[in-house]
């Protein structure tokens, strides 16, 4: 009896000792006080790089995600699982192939965050993103890392195909209806980069210099609108340091900002990198360094031990941690499929994709009538681009280029043509990567110098097609900014000379000559722009471009995006270009050189003066304005009426009736124009903006916008308040923001203010321009 109950003792005992909480909805409680000092530091921490390398997995490894960007890592006698994050943002992006299966895990490339933000059209980017966040949870991903949505400071930024716009609101929201999108699949996002991350080069180095009021209206204001309007899981901080110090290691800035002011409740992971502030980063709030090293581990347990990290801030951010993975899609269990719906996705793409290019330039010749026989030249137009380069470059199972689009129309495209530059492409993408240099060439497409075509062989063709088609192409992407260089910002002189032969030899024949602009980003257009006969600006729209672009161009779709920035006159006339990297090529690694304007450091001296805030209130001629793009049809604005309630929320409305002979969307953009209230404030700045239903001719459609008097504010940096003035207030309801259609008044009786917490400041203020 004495030796059962013994044994029964040393039983229970062993129970006692080996019986572990398991991580569930409720517990978190619990499992905060079962992990050990180590386990907690290993949860702050991704599973490192290459944790999802090419090879190392097979498809037998079915929790993994080959290819993907990272995970958080394991504690599994706690019941925690890995969670898998991988980019975005055009798509989801890993490999499309594994070890022992022909099964393929192919992702679909959507429109780039700026032909996102040129729908301008939030219930469709929610739309393609719905689809997107399919993807991701169908392919086993907890976390998308995107939306990118750093604003356009200056359009040379390698990576603002990534990003949505110049302007915040509209890069707010188009982020927000993206969040939503994805998220709505029971997956998360991490909008990204956190902050002021506006330049590629020296990018894990560069300290952005930037006064509070321009911080707060312009590189934050994008951010705070997507948090709280869509709550995303996750936010990435940037490599960058803003105002001295690296934002990853800002607690002003992931704390006192991102979630005492703004109410963020989820967690904060770097970008992907490895720098020495760790126990700074966990003081600040960033939750998860990623893509996760051995030795951050190291160090947040020894600043835990010695002090510098509190065991409350310990806490808070692995409670913070295990709050993200209960909700993951991986923690529930859920069995994907990888086997999304591809073809249904592609045929989003195409049909939206419309909504997203911009008709620069039309005499008369778009949509093509009465055409049989195309003569299609430049490399873009066999050879598409779909995305940037670098970490957004989508695995896509194809990319559908103009050829094929013409061909699905029914227009025939001349073989000839076609077969040289069949030849001439693979030739030259063999030669570029054999000579490649750095990140050149870097995940993706790069472009290809166009070939030389005699002026001889250009008047045969132009007798035995009916128009001709010019796709000029640029592409760019992480790590590397573009270039105010020929072939980068300018055409080249093989471009130029290629656009006159071509614009003339048809013109003389009678026959018209259409350029599409297949960029990633803004170019000079004032000094070309009048030679062909009609401008579409198809970005890079993803997979289905090749298709998307010819149906407009054959109207088998009708073009209604605009722009979401300004194509100036000439690149110097842009406030940033002073405070931007010039042509800039090198990493700029070497920490102990005396520090170099724009490499090391930048001063953000335009201020506010970004965009069409600048152009529009220093009257400066532009190329093409922020909000601008043309359709097949004409749009006509009613009067307007504004309304203001008591509490200071204005209700903006007017009808829109097409004026035209065919089909279109217009794009109502609300403008402001506010009182100084003792501040210099932009002309107008947009404040709302709503785009129509489909309207047949003579169609109208009644649009209303509304804006919260918080949306009217303005930052004041000394009362360190957001303060909407009293007084008398315009209401401009534009077709461009150099296009104002029609104005009302309303006038707000009590100023209104919001104080906010003094942070942020550069060490020194920095000396801004003066505009107004
Ligand atoms: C990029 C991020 C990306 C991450 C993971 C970084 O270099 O800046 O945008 O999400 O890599 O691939």
């Amino acid at each position: 009896m004495k030796k059962t109950l013994l044994i029964l003792a040393a039983v229970l005992c062993t129970v006692c000792v080996t019986a572990q909480p398991k991580l569930q909805r409720d517990n978190i409680d619990e499992l905060l006080k079962a992990l050990t000092l180590e386990e907690k530091a290993t949860l702050l921490v991704g599973g490192g790089w290459g944790s999802m390398a090419i090879g190392s997995m097979t498809a037998s490894s079915e929790r993994l995600v080959p290819g993907a960007a990272g995970t958080t890592r394991p504690i599994s006698r706690l019941g925690i699982p890995m969670t898998v994050v991988a980019d975005g943002p055009a798509g989801l992006r890993i490999n499309p192939t594994r070890q022992g299966t022909d099964m393929t895990f192919y992702c679909t490339g959507f429109p780039v965050g700026t032909v996102m933000a040129s729908t301008w059209n939030l219930p469709l980017v929610e739309k393609l993103t719905t689809a997107m966040g399919n993807e991701v949870k169908e392919y086993g991903v907890d976390v998308l890392l995107a939306p990118g949505q750093n604003l356009h400071r200056n359009p040379l930024c390698g990576r603002n195909f990534e990003y949505f716009s110049e302007d915040p609101l509209l890069s707010g929201k188009t982020s927000a209806a993206y969040v939503r999108g994805v998220q709505s699949n029971g997956v998360g996002v991490s909008i990204k980069h956190f902050a002021a991350n506006s330049q590629e080069v020296n990018r894990l180095q560069n300290d952005s210099r930037i006064n509070v009021r321009a911080l707060r209206e312009l590189y934050l204001k994008g951010f705070e609108i997507a948090v709280k309007e869509a709550d995303p899981w996750t936010v990435m901080s940037s490599y960058n340091r803003l105002n001295g110090a690296f934002t990853q290691q800002r607690r002003d800035l992931l704390t006192t900002v991102l979630r005492d002011e703004w109410g963020f409740g989820g967690i904060v992971m770097t970008d992907w990198g490895n720098k020495e502030g760790t126990v700074d980063a966990v003081n600040a709030g960033n939750d998860l360094m990623e893509p996760g090293v051995d030795n951050e581990i190291e160090r947040i347990v020894a600043g835990v031990k010695d002090g510098r990290i509190s065991q409350e801030q310990l806490d808070l951010n692995v409670r913070r941690m295990l709050e993200y993975i209960v909700r993951t899609p991986r923690f529930q269990g859920y069995k994907f499929s990888n086997k999304p719906d591809l073809q249904a996705h592609a045929k989003l793409v195409r049909e939206a994709t419309p909504e997203g290019l911009v008709l620069l330039e039309n005499n008369g010749v778009l949509p093509l009538k009465e055409v049989k026989k195309v003569a299609l030249y430049g490399t873009g137009s066999y050879d598409f681009i779909a995305g940037g380069t670098g970490s957004g470059n989508v695995n896509k199972a194809y990319v559908r280029n103009l050829a094929e689009g013409f061909k699905a129309n029914g227009i025939d495209v001349d073989a000839d043509i076609q077969r040289w530059y069949e030849q001439y492409i693979p030739f030259k993408k063999t030669d570029l990567k054999n000579n490649a240099i750095g990140t050149d060439i870097l995940l993706g497409n790069p472009v290809l110098p166009e070939m030389e075509i005699s002026r001889g062989f250009i008047e045969k063709k132009a007798a035995e097609t009916d128009f001709a088609v010019l796709t000029i192409s640029r592409n760019a992407g992480e790590g590397a900014d573009r270039r105010a260089a020929d072939g980068d910002w300018t055409l080249t002189g093989q471009e130029r000379q290629m656009l006159q032969t071509l614009a003339d030899v048809y013109h003389a024949a009678g026959k018209k000559l259409v350029v599409v602009l297949n960029i990633g980003g803004v170019i000079e257009t004032a000094s070309w722009k009048q030679i062909p006969d009609a401008i579409l600006l198809a970005w890079t729209p993803g997979q289905e471009g090749g298709l998307a672009v010819a149906d407009v161009l054959c109207g088998e779709a009708y073009p209604s995006g605009k722009l979401p920035m300004t194509f100036p006159v000439s690149y110097l006339d842009i406030p940033s270009s002073y405070n931007f990297p010039f042509n800039y090529r090198g990493a700029g690694r070497d920490r102990n050189r005396t520090a170099v304007k724009d490499v090391d450091y930048t001063n953000y001296a335009e201020g506010i003066w970004v965009g069409y805030r600048y152009f529009a209130t220093a009257g400066k001629p532009v190329s093409y304005p922020f909000g601008y793009g043309l359709g097949y049809t004409t749009f006509a604005y009613g009067k307007p009426v504004v309304k203001v309630d008591k509490s200071g929320k204005v209700t903006a409305t007017v009808t829109v009736t097409n004026t035209g002979s065919a089909a279109g969307k217009e794009v109502v953009e609300v403008y402001v124009t506010a009182p100084d209230g003792g501040l210099v404030k932009p002309v107008y700045e947009l404040k709302g903006f709503v785009k129509t239903k489909e309207l047949k001719p003579g169609a109208s459609e009644t649009v209303t916008v509304t804006i919260d008097p918080y949306t009217l504010a303005s930052f004041n940096e000394a009362t360190s308040a957001w303060e909407t003035a009293a007084g008398n207030y315009t209401v401009h309801f534009g077709a461009s923001a150099a296009d104002i259609r029609c104005t009302a008044a309303f006038k707000l009786a009590k100023p209104q203010s919001w104080p906010v917490h003094k942070v942020l400041l550069p060490a020194e203020p920095v000396k801004e321009i003066v505009v107004k």
